[in-house]
Formats: structure tokens, sequence, C-alpha cells
């Protein structure tokens, strides 16, 4: 068996966006090793077809399952919609994004309706506005699936970006909710420039029920490793909102 990364809590996404949910649990868990993963060689999954996801979130988490990590952290809201899938086929935790946050976004909305902003993928798997229909809440989908090239090419800070925002979101105050989800966890890198279209809602980042497995934590500081399938040298550039990541190249 391969143990190499059995002390390890993996935390995966398409690209570099997961880094905001890995953020978090550094913050919450600074005892726990991470392995993250972006799946940068096939970035953006908003944009595919459910079948093509499914297969390449089954492959990621499969190689991630014969490396034999110890839990899985889906910090993407698109692979997020596989989660039961996955759970079925590999006997390991695997956690996802969507349930946790549509639970914090039920208990921030007053007015019980919610703006989600997601990819074309999510905003067509209607996650979110089922979920949120439990708790008596509306949701609002904007699909803004133009927004991860941004962040993968670290081009955040331009104008294309911003003329993207504008055209994605110039509608958003009509829908009257008092909450919104960045429900991409690529999102959080613009949330300078989203802000300016929420007015007073509340904004609501993605979160993870995650319970650190007792076998990935360290003494003190856990360690934290970064792989991309993509390019390297592309991924740290486009993570420099985010310090100390490091990639190294891994094919899956
Ligand atoms: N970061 C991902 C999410 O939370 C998806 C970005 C993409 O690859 O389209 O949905």
């Amino acid at each position: 068996m391969n143990t190499l990364f059995s002390r390890f809590a993996a935390v995966v996404d398409s690209g570099v966006g997961g880094l905001t949910v890995l953020a978090d649990l550094r913050e919450k868990y600074p005892r726990c090793n991470f392995l993250y993963l972006a799946d940068s060689a096939y970035c953006p999954y908003g944009t595919r077809s459910e079948a093509d996801i499914r297969n390449r979130v089954h492959s990621v988490v499969g190689w991630l399952a014969r490396r034999n990590v110890a839990a899985v952290v889906l910090a993407c809201n698109t692979a997020s919609l596989f989660a039961d899938s996955l759970r079925d086929r590999f006997d390991l935790p695997i956690y996802d994004v969507v349930a946790p946050t549509c639970r914090l976004a039920a208990a921030t909305t007053v007015n019980k309706r919610v703006a989600v902003l997601a990819t074309e993928a999510t905003v067509r798997g209607n996650v979110y506005p089922k979920l949120l229909a439990e708790y008596g809440v509306d949701a609002v989908q904007t699909a803004c699936s133009g927004f991860v090239p941004f962040v993968e090419g670290a081009a955040v800070d331009t104008d294309a970006c911003d003329s993207a925002v504008d055209n994605a979101l110039k509608d958003l105050p009509h829908a009257c909710a008092d909450t919104v989800i960045l429900g991409c966890t690529h999102f959080p890198v613009l949330r300078d420039k989203i802000v300016r279209y929420t007015g007073s809602a509340r904004i609501v980042q993605c979160v993870v029920d995650f319970v650190p497995p007792s076998v990935c934590l360290s003494r003190r500081h856990g360690k934290c490793i970064f792989f991309t399938t993509g390019d390297a040298s592309a991924a740290n550039k486009a993570s420099e909102f985010f310090s100390k990541a490091r990639f190294v190249h891994t094919d899956i």
C-alpha cells in the first residue's frame, strides 16, 4: 500500500480557488497536515459537461485514495455536486462545501432570499436552490464561470476582469437578496470587485464541516504540500493571494 500521504488530509479544487478554503482550514487546524491538489490541467470544471466533471473528479479522488490520504475536502462547489457518488465509491471521509455553506447562508439571511454566484455547472446542478429551500430560503442564481480564468491567469487586476464582473453582476441588486453566497471557491479572490454590486448584503464564503483525522495531526505546525496537474510556475503565480504555496507538477 502507498502510505506516503497517509498522514495528510487532501484539499482539492480544479485550480487555485480552493486555497481560499485551505486558508480557513489552516487557521482553524494549524496542526493538521494538508495536501492541496489543483487540477489545473482540467480547469475550468464549471463549463464542462456533467459527465466530464464526474469522470474527472472520480479520477482525481481515486488518485488520492490510492495514495491513502486520510480524508478529502472537495474545496470546489462544482466537484461537490458529485460528493455523494464519491462517498459511495471511496472508503474515506469526503467533505463537500455546498451543504455547510447553505446552512451558514440560511442562518445569515433575514429576508429569506439569497443570491448564489457560481459556475455554470453548479447553477445547472441546482443544488443550492434545492438545499436552501429546505430552510425556507429562496435562491437567485447567477452563473459567473467567466471569473475563473482571471484568477487562474493571475489577471484579476485588469480592465477585462472588471468588465466581466460588471457584465455578470450588474443586475444583482435587483435580486433583493440580503445574503450573497460566493458559490465558487475562486470568487473570494475577486471579493473587492464583487462587493461593488452587493450593497448591504452579507457575503458568505464557502465553509466545510471538516474534522481533522487524528493521524493527520502533527505535534506542532502541520505540513502543507501543493500539487498541480498543470504548470507549476503558473500555479505559483496564480496563488500569490495565498502565502507560501509552492506547487509541484503531478500527472493524473
Ligand atoms: N472553484 C470551483 C468551484 O468552487 C470551480 C472553478 C471551475 O473550475 O470552474 O466551483
